[in-house]
Parts: structure tokens; C-alpha cells; sequence
């Protein structure tokens, strides 16, 4: 089974082809991604209107490449794939309209991917994970714990009630003077600095419930600066280690909160697996690792290149629902919002 899968749902353009492994597991044939990060660097952050015409500047000749590489025709293909959502809505309708023509030119199934979900699904194309298991998914606009008991589905155990924690890196970094996206920024600096010099807060820690709170930290890190009348090299390598080395700790808390949740409500998990953006983060990684020897737990940390936006993530979700049999029609509407867990995000917004 051969599946192309597209994404288009922030500002990173990809196309890839995965194969399903006889054995289980996929296998990359491609895995084609620009990144628009010089587009949008002007503008402190994603500008959507930007975003969407980039995707269409980029995408098919992504596609073209993508099938080269992998030896794949559009002939020998099993299905089409394409982020349908959560995400900026421009790009999205670019990828899925995309997607749709494909499929139907070629008369092949059509399969919309929740991008979270392919997310989630990662560890299983890299490390052939069994369900259940627990998902901390940390980018720049998600920040949540969630078990995964099996394709389609999801329990959210917990989220941020503010900023996500991608999105705190790059605040920070934009505070600092440091460029966009900030993640990557804060943390070459915060490796040459003094995680003990500033004390800041670890918002939620030891709460039973596996939420995330990142606007104090934020704010704390801002009244901070503020008592700097200029900030030295030394301060702002000091101010992102303290700052980094407040939010593992906080990580670490929240994922062993969520892990104690999970087992009350649906036993031992197989594993821990982190994916997003923030997932590329050396701190993190290591905090984590530590966490998972000492819980007795398995940990898959899919490679940094596919913790980040990537086409691969939607052609392998493309081929977990397509061998379910799990395909969608024409009429299948962009998503702006799509939650993984949708009884979550009602008790969340007060609505059950
Ligand atoms: O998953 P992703 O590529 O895009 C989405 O947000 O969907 O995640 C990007 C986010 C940005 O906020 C970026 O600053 C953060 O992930 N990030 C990092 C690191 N690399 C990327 N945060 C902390 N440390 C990093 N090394
Ligand atoms: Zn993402």
C-alpha cells in the first residue's frame, strides 16, 4: 500500500510518499518539505493570507518531486492523502482542493487527515508502536496530552488553559530580541547560560489534573527583563536557560500527571510519545528520557524532522485509515477547528 500524503495547514509546505511495511510500519519514498520561515520571518509570525498563496506557489512542484524521488507514479498509488485540518484555512483549502483533484483524476481513494492525528500516529510509522499509548504533542499551537487508544481514537487528558508551549519559546524569544521561530533560538542560547540564575515559576506543578498554564511564566520572564536597563549576552543566554529549564520541569510534572490519569482510565500504556515542534528540544528530549526509564517506560522520540510539520505524518495517517477502509468523499469541507478528542473540547468550552 502507497500512499501520498500533503500538508498544508501552517507554514510549512510538504509532500511525501510512505509505503506500508507487509511487517508493519511504514517506509518514507519521499519526503518533500519547504519551509516558509523566510516569508513570514518579517512579520514576527505566520501571516495566513501569506501562507496560503506560498502553498500554492510551492505545492505541486513538492508533489512532482516527491513522486520522482520515490519511484512512485500517480498510477501506482493507493490513495491520496491531505491535511484537512486543524490549521490556517487558505492553506488548508490549497492541500485538500489539491488532494481531491488527484484523487479524482485518477479515480483513487481520497482520505482527509486530521493533522493532530497524523501527529499522534507518528511513533508508529518510525518505531511500529502498539496501541495504547500516551501522546504529549507540544508546536506552536498545540499543546496537549492525550491517550491514544487507537486510530480515530482519542482521549484528551489534558491541554493548555492559555499559551501553547512552542508558543511561549517564541514570545520569549521575541521579547529577547532573538529571531523568529524562537524554539530553536532559545535554545542555542539557553545552552551557553545559567538555569539557576532566575527563579521562575513553574505554573500547575503537582496539580492532579494534566493541564498546562505558560502566560505567568511568559510574564514573569517579561517583568524580568524589565529590570534590566540593557541586556547583556550573559542575561539573555541566563534568562532562556532559566526560562527552558522552568518549562521541563513543568513538562516532566504534566506528563506524569497525564500518565497517572491514562492508567486509571485505560490501563498501562505501551509507551510515551512525544511529537510537535518542541519535541525537537535537546532539554526536553533528555527530561524526558529520564522521566520514561524511571516510570518504566518505553519512549518513542520520532527524529526532529518528523516531530515538525512533515508530508510523511499525513501519508502514513492516510494509510492507517485507508487499511481501516476509513476514506472520505468529495464534499469533505476544510476544518479550521478539529479537535482529536471532540467530548474534551465540549466540557472545556462549558458546552456538556
Ligand atoms: O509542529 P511545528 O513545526 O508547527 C506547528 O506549530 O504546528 O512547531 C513549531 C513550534 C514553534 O513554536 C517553534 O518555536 C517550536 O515548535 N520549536 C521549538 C524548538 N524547535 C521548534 N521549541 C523549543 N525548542 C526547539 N528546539
Ligand atoms: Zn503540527
Amino acid at each position: 500500500m502507497r500512499v501520498l500524503g500533503i500538508e498544508t495547514t501552517c507554514d510549512e509546505t510538504a509532500a511525501a510518499v510512505v509505503r506500508l511495511r507487509p511487517e508493519g510500519g511504514g517506509e518514507i519514498l519521499a519526503d518533500e518539505v519547504v519551509s516558509q520561515t523566510a516569508e513570514h520571518a518579517a512579520f514576527g509570525g505566520v501571516v495566513p493570507e501569506i501562507a496560503a498563496r506560498a502553498h500554492i506557489d510551492y505545492l505541486d512542484g513538492l508533489i512532482a518531486r516527491a513522486l520522482e524521488k520515490s519511484g512512485v507514479s500517480l498510477a501506482d498509488l493507493d490513495g491520496v492523502a491531505a491535511a484537512a485540518g486543524p490549521g490556517l484555512i487558505g492553506g488548508v483549502m490549497v492541500g485538500l482542493t489539491m488532494a481531491k483533484g488527484l484523487a479524482l483524476a485518477t479515480n483513487k481513494p481520497f482520505i482527509a487527515v486530521n493533522h493532530l492525528e497524523a501527529h499522534a500516529l507518528t511513533a508508529r510509522l518510525t518505531d511500529g508502536l502498539d496501541f495504547p499509548y500516551l501522546l504529549l504533542l507540544a508546536s506552536g499551537g498545540h499543546t496537549q496530552i492525550i491517550g491514544v487508544l487507537g486510530v480515530g481514537e482519542y482521549r484528551r487528558l489534558g491541554t493548555t488553559v492559555d499559551d501553547a508551549i512552542g508558543e511561549a519559546f517564541d514570545k520569549v524569544a521575541k521579547m529577547l530580541g532573538l529571531p523568529y521561530p524562537g524554539g530553536p533560538q532559545v535554545e542555542l542560547a539557553a545552552a551557553l547560560g545559567n538555569p539557576r540564575r532566575f527563579d521562575f515559576p513553574r505554573p500547575m506543578l503537582r496539580r492532579p489534573n494534566a493541564d498546562f498554564s505558560l502566560s505567568g511564566l511568559k510574564t514573569a520572564v517579561r517583568l524580568e527583563i524589565g529590570r534590566h536597563s540593557a541586556l547583556r549576552d550573559r542575561d539573555i543566554r541566563d534568562l532562556c536557560a532559566s526560562f527552558q529549564a522552568a518549562v521541563v520541569d513543568v513538562i516532566v510534572d504534566r506528563v506524569r500527571a497525564g500518565l497517572k490519569l491514562f492508567r486509571e482510565k485505560s490501563g498501562p500504556p505501551r509507551g510515551l510519545v512525544v511529537a510537535g515542534g518542541v519535541a525537537a528540544n535537546r532539554a526536553i528530549r533528555d527530561a524526558l528520557t529520564r522521566f520514561s526509564a524511571e516510570a518504566g517506560l518505553s519512549l518513542a522520540l520520532p527524529p526532529p524532522r518528523l516531530c515538525t510539520d512533515n508530508g510523511a505524518m499525513i501519508a502514513w495517517a492516510g494509510i492507517e485509515r485507508l487499511r481501516l477502509g476509513l476514506t472520505n468523499g468529495m464534499d469533505f469541507a476544510p476544518r479550521p477547528r478539529w479537535p482529536l478528542d471532540p467530548a474534551a473540547e465540549r466540557v472545556h468550552n462549558g458546552k456538556a
